[in-house]
């Protein structure tokens, strides 16, 4: 069991067989592997494994500026695990919008109307959290904007929290882009046209020539720091005005260092000419999207660039598969027995481990989820009050009854959202720190 190799580790770091450096590289290991398993097995909703992982490394030790987040972790998987609808383990993702006020209109966008901006008093709830975090993406408007982003994220760094950042690059500069990559940041840049005409008719105010320029300068700095493993990764949302230039993103992206490239469709939400994934549909661009989807696929592949397509799969969408809630599996016991174990599995994990917070306040679980269902909103709740109130239960318990379709969107009930987005992707970056 863990707690063995735990012993044997620290064992050897006595003894001196292995040094400080080689004892901390090795503990590491021996954590992400835990993170794994233990996440593994609650999405398989193998919950006697869970418990019995939870009981074997609780014990474990991991150097000090982490040891919240780590128990945390463990003890929040323990309560998915049990099925609690109220948690003592504290939020572990945070997707947080900072402000809605924005340095460009663009023609797809109308945030800037809530006029909103993250309260001073939520920026200290915040940091409390920070210790605890795992992974936290900050949003906008243009976070750039938000007079005290930079508090966020010095504290973010100061926890070894993994940042992420949604911004459209244009208020980039020297001193910002030195930041980020000092932090680790993962950025996503997000840029809609690849010529200055279809970019600047899209994002109103932009400047084409300025993006590049701070798009290379970003390159440039993070090739000289080769040791900095931030992501870069490019967001393109598809429309009208720029679907002819779609699949020649990969070789943009390709160009500029990106190393993820996300295409995404339209919203329903906001009605509009440019808005074809939910108005005028017809076969023809059924048919363009596809072979668009395509293209990209292979161009990705070839170039080595992760893909994150979130494009309808049209053929696929009249194949629905029905919602698997239970699911009776074969399984091994210690003794080399197979045992037939019925797993009642949740759709989402969502509401156990993160929230949301909108760019006029509102918080959800997760930004897939319906407003109307909202939990609070941080203008009016505090973070730790929001986490087990009547609505999050509510969220917890609907999921574990296999009553989500009550308040859950039809996208996630009826499977056209991945489950690994549901259940969160493991991601082992999430929980690392430096030598
Ligand atoms: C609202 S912006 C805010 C962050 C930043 N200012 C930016 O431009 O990336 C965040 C993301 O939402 C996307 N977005 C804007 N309007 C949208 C819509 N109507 N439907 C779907 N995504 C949208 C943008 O393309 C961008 O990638």
């Amino acid at each position: 069991m863990y707690h063995d190799e735990y012993i044997n580790l620290k064992r050897d770091l006595e003894k001196g067989y292995k040094n400080p450096y080689d004892y901390e590289r090795d503990l590491q290991k021996l954590v992400n592997k835990i993170i794994i398993d233990i996440q593994e097995k609650n999405i398989e909703s193998d919950t006697k494994r869970v418990i019995e992982i939870f009981n074997d490394v609780k014990n474990i030790k991991v150097p000090s500026g982490i040891q919240k987040r780590f128990d945390n972790i463990l003890l929040n998987e323990y309560e998915i695990a049990e099925r609690k609808t109220v948690l003592k383990s504290k939020i572990r993702r945070l997707y947080c919008a900072v402000t809605s006020f924005c340095n460009i209109k663009c023609i797809m966008c109308d945030i800037e109307k809530h006029k909103w901006e993250l309260p001073e008093r939520a920026i200290e709830e915040i940091i409390e959290l920070m210790p605890y975090l795992e992974n936290v993406m900050w949003q906008g408007g243009e976070v750039f904007f938000y007079k005290h982003f930079e508090k966020l994220m010095d504290s973010a760094n100061l926890n070894k929290v993994n940042q992420e950042i949604v911004t459209n690059g244009l208020l980039l500069n020297e001193k910002n882009i030195h930041k980020l990559v000092e932090y680790n940041v993962d950025l996503g840049i997000s840029i809609d046209g690849l010529t200055k005409d279809v970019y600047e008719y899209i994002r109103v105010g932009a400047n084409f020539d300025k993006l590049i320029d701070n798009i290379k300068l970003l390159k440039k700095i993070k090739l000289n720091n080769r040791l900095r493993k931030s992501h870069l990764r490019l967001n393109v949302l598809v429309m009208k005005s720029n679907i002819e230039q779609i699949e020649f993103f990969p070789e943009f992206a390709a160009e500029y260092g990106f190393t993820r490239l996300c295409v995404n469709p339209f919203g329903p939400d906001f009605v509009s000419q440019e808005n074809i994934f939910h108005y005028n549909k017809s076969d023809k661009f059924k048919y363009k999207i596809m072979n668009i989807k395509e293209k990209l696929f292979e161009k990705c592949k070839y170039m080595n660039i992760e893909l994150v397509d979130s494009l309808p799969s049209y053929r696929i969408m009249n194949e629905i598969p029905s919602d698997k809630k239970e699911e009776s599996v074969k399984k091994e016991d210690t003794k080399g027995e197979v045992e037939n174990v019925t797993k009642t599995l949740l759709l989402c994990h969502a509401p156990w481990r993160k929230i949301f917070i909108d760019s006029d306040g509102t918080i959800m679980p997760e930004c897939l989820c319906k407003r109307e269902y909202s939990i609070g909103n941080i203008s009016k709740n505090k973070i730790d009050e929001i986490w087990n109130n009547d609505n999050m239960q509510a969220y917890r318990q609907k999921i574990i009854n296999g009553d989500q379709y009550v308040i859950c969107k039809s996208d996630c009930t009826e499977g056209r959202i991945p489950s690994k987005v549901l259940k969160d992707v493991i991601n082992t970056n999430l929980f690392w720190w430096e030598f």
